[in-house]
This record gives structure tokens, C-alpha cells and sequence, in this order.
């Protein structure tokens, strides 16, 4: 028996020229690089420059995703960006991207956070298995240096700005877990936790775009556990374990948080592709991004098997298995 599976041509990221080292800002609230990195371990990170959008990062890691896939923005059928920092409440930024490519189909945008790219791919996959679309492009862009309030140390360290492209096509598989392409994917929410992760703005409220307010280690103990909990479940699922696993690309928001979860699900350190020193957290981008820098570098190859995961506001979290 043969079933359609979501199949990964190719992929490409975009980083703003702009980078912001953790040094920079002690001279606005009190903290130090060595906090950061301690905590966190982010060194760095890219913030968007003055004029650039998020549609913009978008678009430059769409074109980088065509360019490795080696096909052409027409070849897309749909587009589906996650973000929560679009460019305006409406349209959807994703409908920017389908023009600057010359896409046809459709375009939108979904909205989970941190876990938005889980919560993309999830659909595209759901597409694509049920014939709606040949070939999807899946983009985590954020410029989430818009919505940070840079007088709390708590949270304005921890964030940066980029965007990643994945392009899936509908290809036939076996059914098995041998296959190339999303193999499973498993999403949760819970919206009990709203308050420890969310902005303090929004059109239907406060009329503005607000700002990132986080209860960081009340999020950071959700996080472990169940982003270790959902991890379990997608490879139990797929009927495979941490020892199958190529590639652990976690959502980069805490490299406390990735070695967790890693260990958790069987993985050694090796294994599991670390950007947060980079990049920091970008949100919807992160995983994307990290998936962009390992297939760039050769770290990732052909027939790989990728476990993914990531947690964010909401709460909404989200894990997947994908073989390259
Ligand atoms: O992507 C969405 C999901 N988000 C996450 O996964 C984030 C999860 N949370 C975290 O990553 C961590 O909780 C943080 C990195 C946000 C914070 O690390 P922590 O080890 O949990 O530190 P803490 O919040 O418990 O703060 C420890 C101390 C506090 O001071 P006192 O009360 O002990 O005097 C904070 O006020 O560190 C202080 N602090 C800072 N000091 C210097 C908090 N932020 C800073 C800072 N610089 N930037």
C-alpha cells in the first residue's frame, strides 16, 4: 500500500545584518553577558533593521528555500507563514511572500509562538496528505525586536529576529518509518497557562501591538516536561526511539531547556543542533532557522531522521518527525 507523505525539497533562512551582542545591553538595564550566557546560553542575536518587516525576512528565506529546492515560486501551491509579529493585523504577511515569489494557490498565516513552525508543518502535512496541495512552502519569520520592552531585563535579552523556509512536496511512501517526510507530528495546547507568556496588547484590547511579558521560570519548568512528554509520543507513535533519531532541532530558547528535553528523549549532546548562542529565541523562526544552518553546513543529510520540537505562549507546543 502506498500513502502520500510530505517530502522535503529543499530549504533556506534569512538573519537581519544587524547583530546585537549580549554585552550591548548592559548599558540599558542591568544584567551582563556572563548572566546570559550562563542562563541561557545565547551570545548573540540578529535584530531587524529600521524599514525591514517581517514580510521582508520572509521573503529573503522563501527565495533561499526556492534556490536550494532548485524550483520556482510558481511551483508553490500554498503558503503558510507562522508568525506572531506580522507586519499588520491583516492581511496576512504569508500573502506578501506569495507575491514577491510569483506563487499561485493560497496564502496564511497561522499563529502559535514559539510553536508555530510545529503548528505549520503540522498543517502543510495535513494538505499535502489530503490532496489540497502538491507543494507547500512552510516559513517561521519573526521580528520580534518590535515587541520587546528593552527596560526589562527579564525578557529583552532573550529574543531576536529571522526567518527559515522548508518546501515540502507531496511525494508517494511505503507507510513505514523508513520513508522520507513528516513521519508524525503531535500538537498540544493549553490556554490555563496564558498568563505566564503573552503580550500585553492586541487590536481587539489595547488598540496597539503591546509587549512580551513572560514568567520565564514558570514557562522554563512547563517546558521540560512537556516538551520531553510530546517528544516521547511522536516517536512512540512513528514506532521509533531517540536511538533512530539523526537529529534533535529543538525550538532554541534555552540551551538549559534543549539539553533536558535531549537527554530526556536518549539523545546525546552531538545530536541535537544548537543556535541558540547565535540567534537566541526567534520564535517561529528558531526551528526553521536551525534546521537551515544544519542542512547548509552538511550536518544534516539526505535520509536523516529529524525529531523537532518547540513550546512557546499560549501555552501551544508541538513535536515532529521528519526524514530528510
Ligand atoms: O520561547 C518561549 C518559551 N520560553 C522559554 O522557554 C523561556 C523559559 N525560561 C527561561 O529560559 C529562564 O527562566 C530565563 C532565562 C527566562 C530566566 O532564567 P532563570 O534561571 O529561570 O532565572 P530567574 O528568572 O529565576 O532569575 C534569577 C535571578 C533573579 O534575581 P534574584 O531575584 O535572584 O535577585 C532575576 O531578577 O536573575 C535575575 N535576572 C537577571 N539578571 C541579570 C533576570 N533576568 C536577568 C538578566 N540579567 N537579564
Amino acid at each position: 500500500m502506498t500513502v502520500t507523505r510530505a517530502v522535503a525539497l529543499g530549504c533556506g533562512h534569512y538573519l537581519p545584518a544587524r547583530i546585537v551582542e549580549n554585552a550591548e545591553f548592559a548599558d540599558q538595564v542591568e544584567t551582563s553577558d556572563q548572566w546570559i550566557r550562563e542562563r541561557t546560553g545565547i551570545e548573540r542575536r540578529h535584530f531587524a533593521a529600521e524599514g525591514e518587516a517581517t514580510s521582508d525576512l520572509a521573503i529573503a528565506a522563501a527565495r533561499a528555500a526556492l534556490a536550494h529546492a532548485g524550483i520556482e515560486g510558481r511551483e508553490i501551491d500554498a503558503i503558510i507563514l507562522a508568525t506572531a509579529t506580522p507586519d499588520a493585523t491583516f492581511p496576512a504577511t504569508a500573502t506578501q511572500v506569495q507575491q514577491a515569489i510569483g506563487a499561485g494557490g493560497f496564502a496564511f498565516d497561522v499563529q502559535a509562538v514559539c510553536a508555530g513552525f510545529m503548528y505549520a508543518l503540522a498543517t502543510a502535512d495535513a494538505l499535502i496528505r489530503g490532496g489540497q496541495a502538491r507543494t507547500i512552502m512552510v516559513i517561521g519569520a519573526e521580528t520580534f525586536s518590535r515587541i520587546l520592552d528593552f527596560t526589562d531585563r527579564r525578557t529583552c535579552v532573550l529574543f531576536g529576529d529571522g526567518a527559515g523556509a522548508l518546501i515540502l512536496r507531496a511525494e508517494e511512501g511505503t507507510g513505514g518509518n523508513g520513508d522520507r517526510g513528516v513521519l508524525g507530528v503531535k500538537l498540544r495546547s493549553d490556554g490555563a497557562h496564558r498568563e505566564l507568556l503573552y503580550v500585553d496588547g492586541g487590536p481587539s484590547t489595547t488598540g496597539k501591538a503591546g509587549k512580551v511579558r513572560m514568567e520565564g521560570p514558570e514557562v522554563f519548568k512547563h517546558a521540560v516536561v512537556k516538551l520531553a512528554d510530546i517528544a516521547h509520543e511522536v516517536m512512540e507513535a512513528a514506532g521509533v526511539s531517540g536511538a533512530d533519531v539523526a537529529w534533535m532541532v529543538p525550538h532554541q530558547a534555552n540551551l538549559r531547556i534543549i539539553a533536558s528535553t535531549a537527554k530526556k528523549s536518549g539523545l546525546p549532546m552531538e545530536k541535537v543542533v544548537v543556535t541558540v548562542q547565535e540567534h537566541g529565541n526567534t520564535s517561529a523562526a528558531s526551528i526553521p532557522l536551525a534546521l537551515s544552518v544544519a542542512v547548509a553546513d552538511g550536518r544534516i543529510r539526505r535520509g536523516d531522521l529529524l525529531l523537532m520540537e518547540g513550546i512557546g505562549g499560549g501555552l501551544a507546543w508541538g513535536a515532529a518527525l521528519l526524514r530528510w
